[in-house]
C-alpha cells in the first residue's frame, strides 16, 4: 500500500515539475515573441520612412539604391546581443534574401492565410528550435503587406526608367506585378538563447 502511495505520489510530482518547466518555456517564448513583434514594427518603421524620404528628395530610382543598401543598415541596427533580424519573401529580388526551409514553409503558410481571408497583420509565427548540442534558437516571423508607397518599385506599373535600374542591377527580378494587400513577404528574426546547461 505504502510502495503503491509513493509511486503515485512520485507520478504527480513528476508532473508538477513537466507542468511549470512547460509554463516557463511558454512564458519565455511569449517574451522573446513581444521583442521580435516590437523590433520587426521598429524596422518596417525606419525602412519606410527612409525610403519615402529618398523618393520624395530624388525619385524613384535613386530610392533603389537606397533599398538596398539602407535596409542591410537598418538589419544591422536591430541586430544585436545574437539576435538577428533580416527580410525574405517567396518572390525574391535580391536572391540573398531567400528563405530557408522553416521560412519558406511559414510563406507558404501566411499565403494559404491571406487567400482564405485572414488580415494580414495579425500573420506571423514563432517557436523554439532545439540544436543537438543544447542550444536552443528563437525564431519569429512577421508578414509584410505590399502598400502605396511599394507599388512604384514592386506594382504591375512601374515606370520605364525605375524598371530599367531595377533591370541591371536584377536581372531575375521577381518582386514585380503586386497589387496593395498582397503578402510582399516577412520579417524574419532568429536569436540564439543560452544554451540549457
Ligand atoms: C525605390 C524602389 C523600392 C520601393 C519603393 C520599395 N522597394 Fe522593396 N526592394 C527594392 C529593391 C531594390 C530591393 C532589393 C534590395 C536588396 O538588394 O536587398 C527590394 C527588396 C525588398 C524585399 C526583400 C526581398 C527581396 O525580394 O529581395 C522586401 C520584403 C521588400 N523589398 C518589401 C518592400 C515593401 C513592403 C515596400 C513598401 C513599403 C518596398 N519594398 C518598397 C526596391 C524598392
Amino acid at each position: 500500500m505504502r510502495a503503491v502511495l509513493i509511486a503515485v505520489l512520485l507520478v504527480v510530482v513528476g508532473f508538477v515539475i513537466l507542468a511549470v518547466g512547460y509554463a516557463a518555456e511558454q512564458a519565455s517564448l511569449r517574451a522573446e515573441a513581444q521583442k521580435a513583434r516590437t523590433i520587426s514594427q521598429a524596422f518596417a518603421t525606419t525602412l519606410k520612412g527612409q525610403l519615402v524620404a529618398a523618393i520624395k528628395a530624388d525619385g524613384h530610382t535613386s530610392a533603389i539604391a537606397v533599398c538596398q543598401q539602407i535596409a542591410p543598415q537598418i538589419s544591422a541596427q536591430y541586430s544585436a546581443d545574437g539576435l538577428h533580424i533580416g527580410r525574405t519573401a517567396l518572390k525574391l529580388r535580391n536572391p540573398a534574401n531567400a528563405p530557408d526551409e522553416w521560412e519558406r514553409g511559414v510563406l507558404e503558410s501566411f499565403q494559404a492565410a491571406l487567400d482564405k481571408g485572414t488580415d494580414i497583420k495579425t500573420l506571423e509565427r514563432y517557436a523554439f528550435f532545439g540544436d543537438e548540442a543544447g542550444g536552443k534558437t528563437f525564431r519569429y516571423m512577421k508578414a509584410i503587406p505590399v502598400g502605396q508607397p511599394c507599388l512604384a518599385c514592386h506594382g504591375a506599373n512601374i515606370a520605364s526608367d525605375v524598371r530599367a535600374v531595377l533591370a541591371a542591377r536584377y536581372p531575375g527580378d521577381k518582386a514585380v506585378d503586386f497589387a496593395l494587400g498582397d503578402l510582399r513577404g516577412a520579417f524574419s528574426v532568429q536569436k540564439a538563447m543560452q544554451a540549457n546547461p
